[in-house]
């Protein structure tokens, strides 16, 4: 059958039919602010946003839009990056912000457990947590915009992924409303519960696709009542690695942070902000930023200047922060790198991951092979590497301005790293998902069973195909185009 195209005004009759008041924005200066993503390089423009206050909003509005088959793509705080979350640009889809949706529903110290809803900024979970003497360890640079639903549909990672783990690691249960309006209530305290399938699995990480998180349980800590940062510098990527096998060993396993930073990158920072100094007096080609927490009655202040000490023969130079306020400007560096890298432009973003052992050969095979096919590119590495986790960025030169040859770069120079993570049996996408930007990449390389079995998780649960339609996954021939019957 033919798709046939429902006049915008019906679907928005049809919408304002079925819910309540003051749910949806239609006007064009009222969803301005959901069609752009964070860095801007993502743009959408929805049907309509809904603002759903509760739950069962977020129900009767999924029920509508199943037996329309009206589109609808959910959204956190826009900051994942790879276009999961933004409306596609046709007008076809409805927004859902879980913005309203952003209450703690119960925190419990003895339960080192929380559950919030998924509009909640992370910000704001955190202190939450902090106010009951625990911590939640999600934690990046995005942490004060983006959303907790959003940190589970995108399985995020961040700083602390080498004690703590990801976002997957610390969800105990998970509310869903499934892409037929139905609630799934998953949210429970359980350390451990081994009935049947671990269903909430399913979601985390699906970018929007297979239901819409209305609400998390989510694992605490107890809050460290001592945190140190030290910056190192080092003479290659190698040597930071055997520093960080050592660091984990020789420092009771007390890292929470072991960041990469290649000198380019203090150089942005630095170039940033002129009131900043250059941390270290030597100039070193590698820093890694470590930061290590505990509680309890042990001396973290020693263990991690004695291990410094003890690690001469890997470190040129290093400082210890005195205080939090300059460990703070150590941690400084590495936002204004991250801020400051693009100079204001497009850039291409990676966040690949390699066995940790093989991170060292990685970065100098991809930089080498970049350096021989696109010399004049300028190419920002830092990350995660306590976690195998790189970003490997790729900067036009300043003499680059037509965006077709600046699209051409992205591509050419994508292709030249990923090919070097399939050398080293890595991921494309390590943090941030696959979205729409990664998606040519994944398609690329997925094999027969896994794209099969995928696409049956995505029928069952999504069998009109409503639910961010085109992300991760190319729509499935069957279903209509958004906004068609
Ligand atoms: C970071 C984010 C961008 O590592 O993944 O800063
Ligand atoms: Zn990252």
């Amino acid at each position: 059958m033919d798709a046939v195209t429902i006049p915008r005004e019906q679907l928005l009759a049809t919408l304002n039919a079925a819910l309540p008041n003051e749910i949806l924005l239609t006007a064009k200066d009222d969803i301005e602010r959901y069609t752009r993503d964070w860095s801007g390089d993502h743009f959408g423009m929805p049907l309509a946003v809904a603002r759903p206050r509760s739950v069962d909003e977020v129900s009767l509005l999924m029920r509508c839009c199943s037996a329309n088959a009206i589109p609808v793509v959910p959204q956190g705080g826009l900051t994942g990056l790879v276009g999961a979350a933004v409306a596609a640009p046709g007008g076809g889809e409805v927004v859902i912000s879980l913005e309203r949706l952003n209450k703690l529903r119960s925190i419990s110290a003895i339960d080192f457990a929380m559950v919030v809803e998924a509009g909640c900024i992370l910000e704001e979970a955190k202190r939450h947590a902090e106010a009951e003497d625990c911590i939640l360890p999600i934690t990046f640079g995005a942490q004060g915009s983006c959303r907790v639903g959003g940190n589970v549909a995108t399985n995020a990672g961040g700083f602390n992924v080498l004690r703590y783990g990801m976002t997957r690691d610390l969800v105990l249960g998970l509310e869903v409303v499934l892409a037929d309006g139905r609630i799934w209530n998953g949210l429970k305290l359980l350390r451990k519960d081994n009935r049947g399938y671990d269903l909430k699995q399913l979601f985390i990480g699906s970018e929007g696709t297979l239901g819409v998180v209305t609400a998390v349980s989510l694992k605490l800590f107890p809050k460290p009542t001592q945190v140190e940062t030290a910056l190192v510098g080092l003479r290659s990527v190698e040597n930071a690695m055997a520093l960080y096998a050592r660091a984990r060993r020789e420092c009771s396993d007390l890292m929470t942070a072991f960041e990469l930073i290649l000198r380019g990158g203090i150089d942005i920072a630095l170039g940033a902000s002129p009131g900043l100094r250059d941390p270290l007096s030597e100039v070193c080609p590698v820093y890694v930023l470590i930061e290590a927490s505990a509680g309890g009655r042990v001396d973290l202040r020693a263990i991690l200047q004695d291990f410094l000490i003890s690690a001469d023969d890997l470190i040129i130079d290093g400082v210890v922060a005195a205080s939090r306020a300059q460990g703070d400007q150590l941690w400084l560096l590495r936002e204004l790198m991250v801020e400051y890298q693009g100079r204001g432009g497009r850039y291409l973003r990676t966040d690949v991951s390699v066995p940790i052992s093989m991170l060292a050969g990685f970065v100098e095979d991809t930089l080498a092979a970049l350096g021989k096919s696109h010399p004049h590119a300028l190419a920002v590495t830092y990350g995660h590497v306590g976690d195998g986790n790189i970003h490997l960025n790729v900067v036009p030169p300043v003499s680059m301005v037509d965006a077709d040859t600046i699209e051409t770069l992205f591509h050419e120079t994508e292709e030249v790293i990923f090919d070097v993570v399939d050398r080293y049996g890595g991921s494309l996408s390590a943090e941030h998902g696959i979205g729409k930007v990664k998606q040519e990449a994944f398609l690329k390389r997925i094999d027969d069973v896994s794209l099969d079995l995928a696409g049956r998780i995505k029928d069952a649960l999504d069998p009109k195909g409503i639910m961010s339609r085109g992300r991760i996954f190319l729509p499935r021939a069957h279903i209509p185009e958004a906004g068609e019957r």
